[in-house]
């Protein structure tokens, strides 16, 4: 498990300042005005900061950006970074500054000096966030744990946020993590452990087993999994934060790895498919930072843990099976398998919860890495206004998010002549074929949308807050819709 970076908010210490050792890190306004603490770094460096601030360099920096000056004179710093930042910063600003604090911070400890600076919320987020790293497998790497502090004038102000901050952070690090793990190691027995570990925080947990899911008709999640040594299971996580109102249904797909079956994938690159479980990351990141800030709604987490393996067992290529809705899938192509995952948890999520509405995620397609590449993930739905409300938060948070369409002509594409339908459509159109088998799962009436995020939960460039990797999209808009949407004042 990585841990996020402690970080403590103190009073601003303008004697303690010249002594700080490891990294200094001041925020000035774009204009210049030095604030209490950067007057007195500036008076201890003799006027370095003044001469910054009046360079070109300073003129090219963005707000959010830094200039890091090493083993600067008059302080015991080994360096120091004037970050500029707008006094009102934009959410996205605010977040910059903290993740290049990040960046510069390295092994040793960090001090920020921030005198009034407004949204250290989430300069602090900003910082955690891309403070992660996934060494768990590197034996000479091993991080010890980070720490930094703020000095702000009024450290208490701040114990809230940054509570909320290691709340989100401890979601999102959940969820990269379960997504960097290598499938040898995050088997499904694994991920059930983990998901049972979270009943600590207060969240209830139970693991279906194959037996219970043969009983419940579960023929299509089943059938993905007939070929692998690693047992089937179906995860549910609940958190009863709200009063007695339905609650909202998250789904997860969760293949632990996808060799694509008996249809077997290309060698070159099938190991990213140790990310198959992404959408299940990130439910189960999401329940983690639910249950850590007691959030007052009512969300269940409902993930299938499967492995698509091809062996004697394996199913096939033709085979018909029949799915706890009764309604029979004819499986054209065995690598089309995480809609055949969600057809039978998503019905089983509507069946015993009755929700008031349904997000699921899945690493469903690689027809939507081709349409919007590693920016946005696909938002499919059957009701504009729940679909918008999610588009906003995910606005809001700053991760990338654009509706797609569906409709009955997109539906045909998946008639079958054996069955009730067929698991592929044919080469177009593949995430809308993908999404429109899911609705065939979904009940009348049931508002619900399907975010496609294989383009974005494992990335090969770091992002704005991330480094390159698992990003953990989808935990903080999930968090923020909920925050929004769900929960009583
Ligand atoms: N897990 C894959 C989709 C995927 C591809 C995720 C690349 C992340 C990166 C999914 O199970 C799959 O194999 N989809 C097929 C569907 C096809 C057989 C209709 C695909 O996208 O090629
Ligand atoms: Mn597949
Ligand atoms: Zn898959």
């Amino acid at each position: 498990m990585t841990t996020p970076i402690t970080i403590t908010a103190t009073e601003t210490d303008l004697d303690a300042l010249a002594g700080a050792d490891g990294k200094l890190a001041i925020l000035v306004t774009p204009d210049g005005k030095l604030d209490q603490a950067a007057r007195r770094i500036n008076r201890l460096t003799k006027g370095a900061v003044a001469r910054l601030i009046a360079s070109e360099q300073w003129e090219k920096l963005k707000s959010g950006e830094g200039y890091v000056m090493g083993f600067p004179v008059g302080l015991a710093a080994e360096a120091l970074c004037v970050t500029k930042l707008d006094r009102r910063p934009s959410v996205t600003e605010a977040r910059k500054a903290g993740a290049e604090l990040a960046k510069f911070k390295g092994d040793a400890g960090l001090i920020l000096a921030a005198a009034n600076q407004g949204k250290m919320r989430d300069v602090a987020l900003g910082l955690t966030l891309r403070a992660y790293a996934f060494s768990d497998h590197k034996t000479e790497d091993q991080k010890p744990a980070q720490a930094a502090t703020l000095m702000v004038n009024k450290p208490d102000d701040l114990t809230e946020d940054l509570a909320q901050v290691a709340a989100l952070a401890e979601g999102v690090f959940f969820t990269r993590d379960l997504v960097a793990e290598p499938s040898n190691i995050l088997t499904t027995q694994e991920f059930a452990d983990r998901l049972e570990a979270l009943r600590d925080l207060g969240l209830f947990v139970e693991v279906l087993e194959e037996d219970a899911l043969e009983a419940l008709g579960m023929g299509a999640l089943l059938g993905v999994g007939q070929g692998s040594d690693s047992p089937t299971k179906l995860a549910v996580m609940q958190w009863n934060g709200g009063g007695d109102e339905a609650p909202l249904a998250l789904v997860g797909k969760g293949v632990v790895f996808d060799t694509g079956g008996i249809s077997i994938k290309p060698a070159a690159g099938m190991e990213d498919m140790t990310m198959d479980m992404g959408g299940a990351g990130v439910v189960a990141g999401v329940m983690r930072t639910l249950a850590l800030r007691k959030a007052r709604a009512n969300v269940v987490g409902l993930v299938g843990l499967v492995e698509n393996m091809p062996d004697g067992r394996a199913q096939r290529p033709g085979d018909v099976v029949t799915s706890m809705k009764g309604d029979t899938i004819e499986v054209i192509n065995t690598d089309a398998e995480g809609r055949l995952v969600l057809a039978d948890v998503l019905w089983y999520a509507q069946d015993r919860f009755a929700p008031s509405a349904i997000v699921d995620l899945a690493t469903l397609t690689g027809a939507i890495i081709i349409g919007l590449g590693h920016d946005n993930a696909g938002v499919f739905g059957n009701d504009d206004a729940f679909a918008n409300r999610f588009l906003k938060s995910a606005a809001a948070e700053g991760e990338g998010a654009w509706r797609m369409p569906l409709g009955e002509s997109y539906d045909k594409l998946i008639k079958s002549q054996v069955a009730d339908m067929k698991n592929v459509g044919g080469r177009a159109a593949g995430s809308i074929t993908a999404a429109q088998f899911l609705q065939r799962f979904i009940k009348e009436g049931c508002p619900w949308i399907h975010l496609d995020i294989a383009g974005v939960a494992k990335v090969t460039t770091e992002t704005a807050l991330a480094p390159k990797g698992a990003t953990g999209w989808g935990v903080l808009a999930l968090d923020r819709m909920i925050r929004d949407g769900y929960e009583a004042e």
